[in-house]
């Protein structure tokens, strides 16, 4: 939530290079924008309410003195509606000090007496004006030194933030902390840059330097400076991104969600095909996984637990392992772990799955599983990112920056990665013969061929006419048993947070418990259906939703007269493998979300109210 974007440069205009950064962020709030720049001993500001391209508007209107140093901002709306005046970045009310942030500060509203008393002004509703009046008054009062100021006020401060921070008397130096919001600082010959994740600046470097918790850096064109919590100098190595500035760019698409689902099949071929050994039917994760077949063996429970999307993939992480190692699991909702009784975590490992390794549910559940004895497993995407450093284990998923706030392409690493799992854990506890383990990967390696099927022009009809007749209803189920109803559930997400259709994902078997109900000529099923245990249910399903008149859109393999034969609109998937099938029925789901969006004109990468990386609980 919230994306920041800072530069201080060795000579030359940063503004342009900033605002690319800050393009690559909007995925993060798309509510305002604004950006700073020191010149002449003052500081010059631009905000507007909407997104980037406004701001650049008033650019273009309104321009900035060319500058090589500036911060910049793009607003999720925490404290105060988009507004003008609630735009970041915020200044002091003397004008001397600028500040952008992502966070919640909690205890602003005392702060914020306490400075009115003091003879401070606020011109806005934020809690960010009173982290920067805060800062100004430390440094008037004893701590004359920028980043002195910086580390007494964020003393005084309770909650999560990230903030950049620049003063008009020294232009050729920036103050970066962070605590529980996500900040990364890239460095290169020709300056030192701030952002609120690695794709910001792949246009400038590759080499990142990651804050922990608590620390603070001094950026200078020429060089950067780490401090502890305590305000001791440390030295880190820094981490070179293996992501391409490419990859983090709409490459000619409409938009980034349709360009992500496109790349799945290559997701399948980057988080798994190095990792499979054909000859020992058995997958190797790199030394981050840290697991021997030893401990694996002495593992009793595995718990799930993600947000959103993730979660879904958390749900069918669970089956799989089980089918593949039989280690019993649960999946939970993180931000509902808090309230779960402290039992024992006895030889219990918990996976936690996030795209961004920055959801602050999910890190928070991660924390008080830490805090209770247990080890955690993180599966994520984002190298660096504060669930890969700070998990026990890991598994990165490989599948390049998600950009659409739609999570498409890492809910498929994140199955692939998970499947990879459930066949070490196979393996480890002798519950998969060698030949079996080979079977699973030659599946594996088969299906990225069979996947080009979805991606033809027949499948891109079919999609379409289901498309138009779902974009005039205005609320429909998804159903699904066994590995399905996870399906069920993304598929509905999907729909609902880009089209703005109500959608609810259902087990099939729970449909005659209530929502059948709902259904009528107005309320269709959208009904996953492919081969295997759950197969002769949904069809029965299927056939009570249209005796009462319900409209169905099936998915189901090419061929398959008896699901056509109950449907209005067929979905036709290569049969492939039920362990696999959930890899090859989430495509048309994501396709099926993305043209009903389309044809109703959505925000599609960027829709309402919602922001990429939620990281306030
Ligand atoms: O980065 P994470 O995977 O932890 O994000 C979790 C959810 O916020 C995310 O999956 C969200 O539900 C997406 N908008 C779904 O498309």
């Amino acid at each position: 939530m919230c994306g920041i974007v800072a530069a201080v440069t060795t000579g030359g205009n940063v503004i342009p290079d900033v605002l690319h950064g800050l393009r690559t962020l909007e995925y993060r709030g798309y509510d305002s924008a604004g950006i700073a720049a020191p010149a002449e001993d003052s500081l010059h500001l631009r905000r507007q309410v909407g997104k980037i391209s406004a701001l650049e508007q008033e650019l273009a209107n309104n321009a900035l003195p060319d500058t090589p140093t500036a911060v910049a901002h793009t607003r999720w709306a925490t404290h105060g509606p988009p507004a003008t005046r609630n735009a970041h970045p915020h200044m002091d009310d003397e004008k001397k000090i600028v500040l952008v942030h992502n966070g919640i500060i909690e205890n602003y509203a005392e702060l914020r007496a306490d400075l009115q008393e003091r003879g401070h002004q606020f011109f806005s509703d934020t809690d960010t004006e009173v982290l920067v009046n805060l800062i100004a008054w430390h440094q008037k009062n004893g701590k004359e030194e920028l980043h002195d100021a910086v580390r007494a006020a964020l003393k005084e401060v309770h909650g999560a933030y990230a903030i950049v921070v620049l003063s008009a008397k020294t232009p050729d130096l920036l103050i970066v902390a962070r605590m529980d919001s996500p900040l990364v600082v890239g460095l290169s010959e020709e300056g030192s840059f701030a952002a609120s994740d690695m794709p910001a600046l792949l246009h400038l470097t590759r080499d990142f330097l990651v804050l922990e918790n608590g620390e603070t850096a001094v950026l200078r064109p020429k060089n950067v400076e780490l401090f502890n919590a305590e305000g001791v100098r440390i030295e880190r190595t820094a981490i070179r991104c293996d992501w391409t500035p490419e990859q983090a760019e709409k490459g000619g698409y409409p938009h980034f969600m349709l360009k992500e689902i496109e790349e799945q099949p290559d997701v399948l071929a980057r988080t798994a095909f190095d990792r499979c050994h054909d000859l020992t039917g058995d997958v190797h994760f790199e030394k981050e996984f840290g697991f021997t077949d030893a401990t694996i063996q002495s593992i009793q429970r595995i718990r799930f637990m993600a947000m959103g999307t993730s979660l879904h993939s958390a749900l069918l992480g669970q089956q799989m392992v089980a089918e593949l190692s039989a280690v019993p699991g649960e999946t939970l909702n993180a931000s509902e772990f808090l309230y779960s009784p402290n039992l024992e975590e006895g030889q219990t490992l918990t996976v936690i799955l996030s795209q961004s390794g920055e959801t602050a549910d999910s890190l928070r559940a991660m924390r008080e599983v830490q805090k209770r004895g247990g080890q955690v497993l993180g599966i994520c995407n984002v190298m660096g990112s504060t669930l890969a450093r700070e998990a026990d284990h890991l598994i990165l998923t490989h599948c390049g920056p998600e950009v659409g706030v739609a999570s498409t392409k890492a809910f498929f690493g994140q199955l692939t990665a998970l499947y990879l799992l459930a066949i070490r854990f196979g393996r480890a506890r002798e519950k998969l013969s060698k030949e079996q383990g080979q079977e699973l990967i030659h599946d594996l390696r088969a299906l990225r061929p069979k996947l080009d099927v979805l991606f033809s022009s027949e499948a891109a009809e079919r999609i379409q006419k289901a498309a138009d007749f779902l974009a005039q209803v205005s609320s429909c189920l998804f159903l699904g048993r066994g590995f399905h109803f996870p399906l069920a559930l993304e598929g509905a997400l999907k729909l609902k947070e880009i089209s703005y259709i109500h959608a609810e994902g259902y087990p099939a078997g729970e449909m005659k418990h209530g929502p059948i109900a709902l259904i009528s000529e107005d309320f269709p099923v959208v009904a996953i259906a492919t081969p295997g245990r759950t197969y002769e249910k949904m069809i029965s399903n299927m056939e009570e939703v249209r005796a009462r008149a319900g409209k169905v859109v099936a998915i189901g393999v090419a061929g398959d007269q008896r699901i056509a034969n109950q449907a209005d609109y067929f979905l036709a998937v290569p049969e492939v493998p039920e362990l696999l099938s959930p890899l090859v029925n989430i495509i048309p789901l994501q396709q099926l979300a993305y043209q009903v969006a389309l044809k109703l004109g959505r925000d599609i990468d960027q829709p309402r109210n919602l922001a990429k990386s939620v990281t306030v609980e």
